[in-house]
Order: C-alpha cells, then structure tokens, then sequence
C-alpha cells in the first residue's frame, strides 16, 4: 500500500508547476516516416497555476545522440508550429528532439522529449520495382486480389528494420504470418496521377533470424475499381502493382534491402472479388496457408510481371490513417420475410460486418448491408443505386471461422445475413466501423436529449464519411470528395475532431488537381473529369480551395499550411473574377446552387429557389473577402488590397442588382438573406430591416427552415448575430419537418441528406438521391459550439490563441457543456441556470487567454471575479479577460 507522504510526493510529481506536453512535429505524435524536411514542432504546456504563458523556450534535436541544433533559449509564446532551422536531414533517419519552456516569472519546465522519422525524401531512395501480376486482369470486371510473395534471410542480430510500402491499388502486407500494422486501405486515396502516398512501418519485432517471407496481397480500391455514379472503373489504370522496401540494419553495421524485384512470385488466393461499392467475396477453401510464413512452398507460383512506374510522386501521408475505431453489437436480430436474418447494430455507420461460423466447407454465407428497413421489415436498398455492397464468404469447413473483408466498406445499420448453416446469435455478427483515425477534440452536451442525439448524429456522418477524403456519403455508389459538402462542414468537423492533418492532405490533392484556369473540380480527388461540365467551377464547391484552408487556418493556425494553399486560393478567385466580368456579377452556367433546399410539395409554398447568379456573385465576394484576409495574414500586403478591392467591388455590385432600398434581399429565400448577412456584403444601414425580414421568412413558415447545402451554415450565426436569437433557437429545437431535430424524431443516428429522407407520411424521398449518411446539414454543429458552447475562435489569433467564451442560453435549455480541445490544450464552456443564477465555469489552457461574456448583467452583480486580468462592461454585458486556468462565475440577471 501506498504510504500518503508518498501519494503526495507521487502527485507532486505527476502535476509539476509548469511542464511540457502533447508533443508533435507537424500533424502528428512522434511520427514515423514523414518528408517534411523543415518539420514543424508544437506542444502544450502543463501549469495548475492561473495566467501562465510561456515567456521562452527551447528546442534541442539530436541524432544519435548528437546535438545537431539548439534554438537556445528562445524568448517567445510560440508553442505551435515552430519550425526546425537545423541542418538538412537525412532520409530514413531518426531524430530525437525536446522541448523545455520558460513562464513568464523565469521558472523552466523539464525537458520534455519526442522523435520523428524521415521517410524516403528523394526518388533515388527508392531501389524497389513496381510488381505485379504478368496475367493483365480483363479491365471490366474485378478480379481475384493478386498475392505476391518471397522469402529472404535474416543474417544477424537486428538493430532496427523498415518496411516502405505503396501500391497502385490498395495492399495489405503480411510478414511471417503476421499483418504489418493495422492501417487500412494503404496507401490511402489521393490525386493518383499526381499524388501517390507510401507508408513506412517498423517491423523490427516481425523479423526473425534465418528464414522469413514477406507477402502482399492486392485490391482494386479507388485505382482500378468501381468509382462514381456513372458505372465508370479502372479510373487511373488497369493494372496493380507493389512497390516495397524493406530496410534491415543489423547491430554489426550491416544494411540490408529486400525490395519488390523480379524474385517475387504471384498467385491468387480466397479473395474472388473486392470492390469498394460492390463488397467482396472470399472462398477460404482457397487460402493459401502459410504464404507468408517462411518455408512455404511456392514453386507453382507464377513469376511476377514488372509494372511500368507511375508518374505521380511519391509522398508520405499528413494524415492519420484510416483504422477500425469501434465495435458494434447488434441491439436486435429478427428474421425477414425473405428469410434472411437481419442484425440491427443499432446506428448507422461505415465499415462492415465481422462474420463468426461454423459449418460444412462449401457454404456461402451472403451479408447485404442497409442504411434503412422498409417498411416491410426488408433491407431498403434502393438508395444504394449500383452499389450493391454485398459479401459473400464461403467456408473451408471444420473449426469456427471468422471473416472480415479486406477492401471494400460499406454505409450500413442492418446487415442481412443469408445462408447461415446453424441459427444465429449476437455473437454472429459485430460491427466494425472504420475511419480516418482522428482524435475526438470536441465535445457537446446539453440538457436536451434530442439536441445531444443531433451531435451525436454529426460526430457519426463525421466518422463514418471522413474515409480518408472528406466524402458526401459511405453508402451508394458514390462516396466521393465532393468539395461543396467538405467546404461548408468543415469548421464543424474542426471542433468535433482534430482535422489538422487529414484536410492538409486533401488540400494538397485539391490543389494538385485544380485546373490550369483556376476552378477547382467538382470532387476532390477529381474523378469525374470525364463530365464535360466539370471543367466549369461551381459557386459553393469550387470555393472550398478558399474556404477550407482558411477555416483550418483559423482552428489550428497553421500558418505554412495558409502559405502553401495561397496560390490555390488565389488563382480559385482569379477565375471567379473573370466570370463575373466588368460588372462583377457572375451569371453561371450549369450549378448546383442552394443544393437540396426546400422543393415544397405543398401548392401553397413555392420553394425556397435562391437564384444560382445570385448565390455565385455571394460567393464571389466572400471567396476575395477571405483571400484577402489571408494574404494579409501572411504579410502579402499589396494582395489583400487587391483582394479586398475585390471584395468591394463585387458587394456594390451585388447591392445593386440583388438588394432593394428597403432591405429586400434576391428572391427574399431564407437563403437570399443567410448568404448576404452571413457573408457581410450588405451596409450596416440594411443589416436590421434585412435581417428582420429573414425572421420573418422563418416565423411565416411556422419556425421552419427551407435552406440548402449553402444557405444552412449560415442561417443560425446569421440570426444569433443579428437580435433573433429566439428565432435561432426557435429553428435548431423544432421537431417538426424540416428540421435539424426532425429525422430525429424518426430514428436518425446519423444525419441525412435531405430533410425528408423519411417523409412524415413514412414514405422514402426518391431513392435516386436519398443517403441516410451525408454530413452537410449537420453544419449546424458549428452555431451549437460557438453559440450554445459559446467557444468562438479569433481569426486575429488563430489556432485558439485567444478565444471568445460567450455562451447563449436559449430554447429551453437548463445547462450546456461544451470542450475543445485546441493546439494549445482544453478550452471548457459550461453552464447552467439555477433559478434566477446563471453560472458559468470556464476552463482555460496554459499560453491563452479568453474574453468571457456574461449577458445582460453589470459587474456588481457577477462573482467569482477575483484573480481574472479584466473586468469591462460593453453596453449591457460584462466582459472579463482570463488567462489561463479555471473560473467560475455566477451572474444574477
Ligand atoms: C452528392 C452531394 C454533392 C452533390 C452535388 C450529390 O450526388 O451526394 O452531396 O454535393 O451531388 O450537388
């Protein structure tokens, strides 16, 4: 037992006064194979003390232990993204750095200590060919996943070894029986073409002295596989291929490389078929044990063929790979008409079904998967469109089996199963749901349950559609990188999770396929070039090359990330200015415009048609407004001039053509009013008459919304700023269709596409377009954390530098919680109202501060006041300024 003068000496030393923590060079945690030959360090500090800042710090980064660059003692309150100013490194290398920082009374943190390691920097690192098969697979159908294989030698004691690895296709590698790592559907999904990510892991542990063999097997994936709605496949090629490179350094000195060469051999094995939309199907009669297992005999084995090299570079990933992050059991098993015996996992998801069976050899067990029942009881497939995800396994007899499918996901609640050889049980069948690994950084939880269910809808279509590329749905045969649908989620997505990494790397996919005139395709990876209407960018999706990098700007400052997409952005804007012409009003051509607003069925209601001139010369605007304010966040001065003229210019046009004298705004849609308040592009003069008309619009459809993909973000901020917050919260708590709360009220564990997926009589809207699955509408997530939470970030201090805390109680609600976690560490916002008290607790991280509001009340009547840096009174609020640490007020009102 534990004698209490040692608990307190142990907590003493779990909790110094000031410590360095959460250590990462660029996106990730001590990461293992990056290029970034200038890589970027942040961390947090520790401090249980109020007010700390760091007044210094200093970085040391040593290789082998070799000091080979000290910043000294730096005095500064940078702790996130400091970039190394050492000597070039090396490829393949590890090096060791640490931190140690200075508060602003002089005292020092201990050190603190991370690594990184370099990948393959240059092209001449790479030693491996390309292999594949020498049979050329018939390029309209998929074909049995190739397994390429070889056995080497291990000849002495290992100091450490590496594997690099990518594919044309996707590829899982096994070493002595043994699956390297546990990242899925490697090397990910980029602008192939251009782009090509490759992983490294370590396998040190996976080698054994004497004889190994290394094996890889092969899938269509995005490469070659069924890819967007118009049936097309063999996208970016016909033909698979490995290129690996396993790096083995001994103790002795000794380095040795096994590579992908023209020793491998090749066969096919248990998977028959793998298709991203179609699922896979596996006869384990035809596994070939042991193929990755030394001694295994593959002399009837073909050769391999070489495989000519892609063109694309090869670049290691920014972003945290896609794994397995949860498992399901089914909540309910019940047998449909047909027969089938249909699990319900209880929420809608992405992944797929672990299979556990018995039974004689020969058996084919077949697992569709449904977002949705009919109203029979069946699976609904219809909304599937072509994609018919389906597996189908067939036993090898004997001992219990257990399957899961290699390369391919699916969109799904229900699965399914036929064929079955003995009855099921919850142990049949487990949910596994795969995403982007990304850390949940922020949570949400209010005294409605129904609004706590709507975050939790949002943080799924988040997780079940961040596949690697930010996705419109994971279900039908689409699943794509659809920019409009990243662009206006992704300030939601940067609460719930840390995004940092993962929209990095799709930026640098966005603007690696950007077309030479500036517009930005449709999707991201660009996959539908094909379309003749594609080359044409679209207001609302093309502004995601401005939008996003700005908004991940603002969560993360992320300067070099700013700086890198600028010419992207910039060269997004310089085509809008040349649609719109002399008179800066852009009348396009084909758009998706206010995408899936209000079509009323109803004959006394029109619809809610915000006309596509309209919202593309609003997105002229606010595209130059935020291109300026980049510029001038990156010191290019004489830019954001240019930009912010534009910015102008664009506005009087717009006032001139689309708003009357009396405050009149477009067609007078919700939208109309959201896109022109939202993105400040009418004088202060019009701001109350507009906005009041847009509250109108809103009580006139008895508190109900009629926005779509690109009126919806901004509706509520739009209202909350302008004196209708009761209208605000009027519209996120409504039940009623169409609602954020309304699919809710029909069963909804993830958001839907379109506000009546299910319409009230019970009927599916037209399965042509009806995924259960699409995050968009669930862009409310944001208003929720800066409103309700009150976390509101500083575009003058990005990264959660400095923050605003000004929570709104409204709609009932009684207490509201809201974190974030930031680069900086934990920002906390939480409330709740105890008659006629409102009381607020505030956490603050170390090296911050934070302006907290407390409404409608004047400074004699707040306590808990002591110890804050500030107390002001801005009209009828009270502001206090905080630096770090955590207080409570109480404010009587
Ligand atoms: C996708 C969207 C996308 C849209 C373009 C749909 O098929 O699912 O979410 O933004 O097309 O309008």
């Amino acid at each position: 037992m534990i004698g209490t003068l040692q608990l307190v000496a142990f907590i003493a030393i779990q909790q110094p006064a000031l410590g360095v923590t959460g250590l990462r060079v660029e996106y990730l945690s001590n990461p293992l194979g990056i290029d970034a030959t200038r890589p970027r360090f942040s961390w947090r500090i520790a401090s249980a003390e109020r007010n700390t800042v760091q007044a210094a710090y200093q970085v040391q980064v040593t290789r082998k232990g070799e000091l080979i660059w000290d910043s000294g003692r730096t005095a500064s309150d940078a702790s996130v993204f400091v970039a190394y100013a050492g000597p070039g490194v090396a490829s393949r290398t590890r090096y060791v750095w640490r931190v140690r920082v200075w508060d602003a009374k002089g005292r020092a943190s201990a050190w603190s200590e991370g690594w990184w390691e370099t990948g393959l920097l240059s092209p001449s690192d790479w030693s491996a060919s390309w292999i594949g098969t020498a049979t050329i697979p018939n390029d309209s159908l998929a074909s049995p996943a190739p397994l390429l294989r070889r056995g080497f030698r291990v000849t002495g004691a290992v100091d450490r070894a590496r594997i690099y690895a990518t594919s044309l296709g996707v590829y899982e590698l096994h070493l002595n029986g043994q699956r390297v790592g546990d990242q899925l559907f490697t090397p990910g999904w980029t602008s192939y073409g251009r782009r090509l990510q490759y992983q490294t892991y370590d396998v040190t542990n996976l080698l054994r002295s004497g004889d190994n063999a290394i094996g890889a097997m092969l899938g269509d994936g995005w490469y070659r596989g069924n890819l967007g709605f118009s049936g097309q496949r063999n996208l970016y090629g016909k033909r698979l291929a490995l290129r690996m490179q396993l790096e083995i350094l001994y103790r002795d000195g000794r380095v040795e490389r096994v590579v992908s060469d023209s020793a491998w051999r090749a066969n096919t094995g248990p998977v028959i078929a793998s298709d991203i939309y179609n699922g896979e199907t596996y006869d384990a009669r035809r596994e070939q044990s042991g193929w990755t297992s030394a001694g295994y005999d593959d002399h009837d084995w073909a050769p391999i063929a070489l495989v000519d090299p892609p063109s694309s570079r090869l670049q290691a990933p920014e972003s945290p790979p896609v794994r397995r992050v949860r498992e399901l059991k089914p909540v309910g098993i019940r047998r449909a008409a047909a027969g089938e015996t249909i699990f319900d996992l209880g929420q809608n998801f992405t992944g797929w079904a672990r299979l556990k069976v018995r039974g004689p050899a020969g058996t084919t067990v077949t697992m569709r998967f449904a977002e949705v029942l009919d109203r029979d009881g069946s699976l609904y497939t219809a909304n599937l469109r072509r994609a018919s995800q389906t597996d189908r396994y067939t036993l090898k007899g004997g001992a219990q089996e257990i399957y899961e499918p290699h390369f391919t996901f699916h969109g799904f609640r229900y699965v399914g199963v036929s064929g079955l050889p003995a009855a099921a049980d919850t142990g049949t069948i487990t949910g596994i749901a795969v995403s982007s690994d990304l850390a949940q950084t922020g949570s949400f939880e209010t005294s409605d349950s129904l609004l706590n269910r709507l975050q939790q809808n949002i943080v799924w279509g988040q997780r079940s559609n961040f596949i690697d590329v930010p996705t419109d749905c994971p279900q039908r045969d689409e699943r794509l990188g659809w920019t409009g649908d990243a662009q206006v989620f992704a300030s939601t997505a940067a609460f719930n999770m840390d995004v940092s990494g993962f929209f990095a790397k799709w930026l640098a996919d966005a603007a690696a396929d950007q077309h030479p005139s500036g517009s930005l395709p449709w999707v991201i990876p660009d996959v539908i070039r094909g379309d003749s209407v594609n080359g044409a960018g679209t207001a609302g999706w093309s502004d995601a090359a401005v939008i996003v990098p700005w908004t991940m700007y603002v969560a993360y400052g992320d300067r070099g990330l700013l700086e890198r997409q600028y010419p992207s952005m910039r060269a997004w804007v310089e085509y809008e200015r040349r649609q719109a012409g002399p008179d800066f009003l852009w009348q396009p051509g084909w758009q998706f415009g206010d995408w899936l607003a209000l079509h009323s069925d109803d004959p006394s209601y029109p619809g809610a048609t915000t006309l596509t001139d309209f919202i593309a010369t609003a997105h002229v605007a606010h595209s130059a407004d935020l291109v300026a304010r980049a510029a001038r966040a990156l010191g290019k001065e004489s830019d954001a001039a240019l930009y912010e003229k534009l910015f102008q210019d664009v506005r009087v046009a717009f006032n001139r053509e689309f708003v009357s004298a009396t405050g009149r705004v477009g067609e007078n849609t919700q939208t109309a009013y959201a896109l022109a308040l939202g993105f400040d592009l009418l004088p202060d003069s019009l701001v109350p008459a507009a906005s009041e008309r847009l509250a109108a619009a809103v009580r006139g459809r008895g508190m109900h919304l009629t926005t779509g993909f690109l009126g919806t973000p901004q509706l509520l901020p739009v209202l909350s700023a302008t004196g209708h917050m009761d209208v605000a919260f009027g519209l996120l708590m409504q039940r009623s269709y169409p609602s954020w709360l309304y699919p809710i009220t029909r069963g909804a564990t993830t958001m839907w596409e379109r506000w009546d997926g299910i319409r009230p009589d019970s009927s599916f809207q037209d399965a042509g377009m009806n995924s259960f699955n699409h995050y968009a509408f669930g862009a409310v997530g944001d208003w929720m954390y800066r409103t309700i939470g009150g976390i509101e970030l500083d575009p003058r201090a990005p990264g959660a530098k400095r923050v605003q805390i000004a929570p709104r109680a409204g709609g009932g609600l009684t207490h509201a919680r809201a974190s974030l976690e930031t680069p900086y560490g934990s920002f906390v916002s939480a409330w709740r109202i105890e008659g006629p008290l409102f009381v607020l607790h505030v956490t603050v991280p170390p090296n911050t501060s934070a302006d907290v509001t407390l409404w409608e009340t004047t400074s004699d009547r707040v306590s808990g006041l002591t110890g804050v840096r500030g107390v002001q009174q801005r009209g009828p609020n009270v502001v206090v300024t905080v630096g770090s640490g955590d207080y409570e007020f109480t404010a009587s009102r």
